[in-house]
């Protein structure tokens, strides 16, 4: 297949266009920068250069690809929702350009704010009516006229360099000088390393399935407590129990995440897709971590 990928030169769209590369697939993929054609170039693949903002370029690379898999997303939590609000019209664009071919459109999206707080997140679970975030990545993608779209929810994804909010946790320890959890830290976050993640994006594209909701999530839950205490031993910093009322004072606008029990399950998706992660761990990647 030739797959259109966005975010390709991502922390996750590396690995993903190496993996489809690997496998014998042609990868398009969309670079903003001059840098960044270059580095998909040095992989093998071959470069639409524009932005997430050109509509036209992701409805035509769309139409030129057998496939598209869309991982770009404007990462400026300070323009969260005009950012939702950009990926959702992106999305569309991209919808449009392979409308009525049948053709796999997969998008990705979080396992967070779907079940009631505390409970697993499963694939069957949709996304609720009073879902509490402003990014529709899903829904947009999922309610697309005559498209095949499918669904990525991702935990955080890991390597030594790279940890999702984990990252965003090691920032504010780092400023704080204390490595913080909430409470007794029992809440958990789910988690998978990002060599099994790319291979799961290039499961679910050549085993398409329309509407499917796929989680790639390798480990269910590791506790926040656990995670303060990797880091602080990573850092040479202290641990320490915060409570919710101080919470806000540590962790900013994570806060509510960092409270949160994010754990989700993968049963359905290992089934559908054979998938079964081997990367390492959460907590061994924090242990390795790549102190800069
Ligand atoms: N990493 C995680 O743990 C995690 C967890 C849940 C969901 N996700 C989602 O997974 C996807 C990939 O995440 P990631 O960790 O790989 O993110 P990342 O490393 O920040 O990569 C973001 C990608 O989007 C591209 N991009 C940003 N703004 C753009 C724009 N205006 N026009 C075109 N391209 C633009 C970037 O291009 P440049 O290289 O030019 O900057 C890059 O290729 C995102 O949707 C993210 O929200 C990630």
């Amino acid at each position: 297949m030739r797959v259109f990928v966005t975010g390709a030169t991502g922390f996750i769209g590396v690995p993903v266009v190496r993996a489809l590369i690997a496998a014998g697939h042609g990868v398009l993929g969309l670079a903003r920068s001059e840098e960044g054609a270059n580095a998909l170039k040095a992989l093998g693949a071959e470069v639409q250069r524009g932005s997430l903002q050109d509509l036209d370029t992701l409805r035509s690379g769309a139409a030129a690809a057998d496939g598209v898999i869309h991982l770009a997303f404007i990462h400026d939590f300070s323009k969260f929702v005009e950012n939702c609000q950009t990926d959702k019209c992106a999305i569309e664009a991209l919808g449009s350009g392979l409308a009525g071919s049948g053709k796999p459109l997969i998008v990705t999206a979080g396992v967070a704010g779907l079940g009631a707080p505390g409970q697993l997140a499963t694939e069957d679970m949709a996304v609720p009516p009073n879902f509490p975030f402003p990014r529709v990545s899903e829904q947009t993608a999922l309610a697309l006229a005559g498209v095949s779209a499918a669904v990525m929810r991702l935990p955080q994804v890991h390597d030594t360099i790279k940890q999702g909010l984990v990252s965003l946790l090691i920032a504010a320890a780092r400023e704080k000088s204390v490595s913080a959890y909430v409470g007794d830290g029992t809440n958990r976050w789910a988690a998978a390393h990002v060599s099994d993640v790319a291979r799961l994006y290039r499961l679910a594209l050549e085993t398409h399935e329309a509407g499917a909701r796929y989680h790639a999530v390798a480990e269910e839950g590791v506790s926040l407590r656990e995670i303060a205490e990797v880091i602080g031993r990573s850092l040479k910093i202290p641990v320490k129990s915060i409570s919710p009322e101080e919470a806000p004072a540590h962790f900013g606008w994570l806060s509510p995440f960092a409270t949160h029990d994010l754990a989700a399950s993968s049963v359905i998706t290992r089934r559908k897709l054979g998938w079964n992660p081997t990367g390492p761990g959460l907590i061994a990647d924090l242990e390795r971590l790549h102190v800069s």
